[in-house]
């Protein structure tokens, strides 16, 4: 199997500061990866820097065929940057809804305005994806008159209406009340069970336990440790993970007990 996501030697500065040191890793079709790790670690900055939001100084992303080097000039360089966009979807701690819009008219507005597909066709496809998340009678409504949890599922139905071959969600439940997280995880499940691509980063680490294939824990722009849930939450190999979880204290990893 070729993997759809190939992140290689990427480096990220601001400024002095180095935040993402030599990271190289593959990601699998359908395969599912929850990046965890201390505030500060480099996590958002990976995500943006997979779809080019940070525009990383050193090493090549690849999504879907799509190669993109860190650095680069003139029009092909930034249509391939377009193109690469284009295969990935992002999903925010805030939920970065417009306004303005409807929930319908958020969801289709990427696909009408970046894609150029039809209003017909995209009002299809979202309706499609309002209906997924459990929304569909709230179609009209404005964001304002949307719960926290509400919003954020029209956030992926606006994301997954893209069509895109990957999904990255930055903390998309840390801002929502906690009764609310569930609905949004719910969801999130669903496009698990579909084979979805996903790269996850988040807190919830029951959701990690039982919906990733792999945990990516992340430390002063280094990957500290990278294996299978049972592995990293049960057994870490690494001192810095263990002192990450045992911050959790019903996954105190078991010989640390
Ligand atoms: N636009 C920016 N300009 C300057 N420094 C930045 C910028 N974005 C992030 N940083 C710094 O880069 C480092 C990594 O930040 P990043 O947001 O990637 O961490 P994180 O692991 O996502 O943390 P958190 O868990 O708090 O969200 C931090 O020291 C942060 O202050
Ligand atoms: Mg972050």
């Amino acid at each position: 199997m070729n993997p759809i996501v190939r992140v290689s030697h990427l480096e990220k500065y601001f400024g002095h500061l180095h935040v993402l040191k030599d990271l190289s890793f593959e990601v699998n079709p359908a395969e599912v990866s929850c990046i965890i790790g201390p505030s500060g670690s480099g996590k958002s900055t990976l995500l943006r820097c997979i779809n080019f939001l940070e525009q990383p100084d050193y090493g090549e992303i690849e999504v879907a065929g799509v190669v993109v080097e860190a650095q680069g000039k003139g029009a092909a360089y930034r249509r391939r940057i377009r193109d690469l966009r284009l295969k990935t979807g992002m999903v925010f701690q805030s939920f970065n809804l417009f306004p303005h819009m409807t929930a319908l008219d958020n969801v289709i507005e990427g696909p009408v305005t970046v894609k150029g597909i039809k209003r017909a066709e995209a009002v299809e496809i979202g309706m499609h994806n309002l209906e997924k998340v459990g929304l569909i009678d709230k179609r009209d409504e404005y964001p304002s008159r949307l719960s926290g949890g509400q919003q954020q599922r029209v956030a992926i139905a606006r994301a997954i209406t893209m069509q895109p071959q990957v999904m990255l969600f930055d903390e998309p439940t840390s801002s929502l009340d906690p009764e609310l997280i569930g609905e949004v995880l719910g969801v999130m499940q669903q496009l698990v069970e579909e084979g979805m691509t996903m790269l996850i980063v988040t807190h919830e680490i029951g959701f990690a336990r039982d919906f990733a294939h792999r945990i990516m824990f992340m430390d002063e722009g280094r990957f500290a440790e990278i294996g299978p849930p049972a592995q990293i939450f049960e057994n870490p190999q690494d001192e810095r993970t263990r002192a990450f979880l045992s911050a959790f204290a019903s996954f105190e990893p078991r010989n640390h007990a």
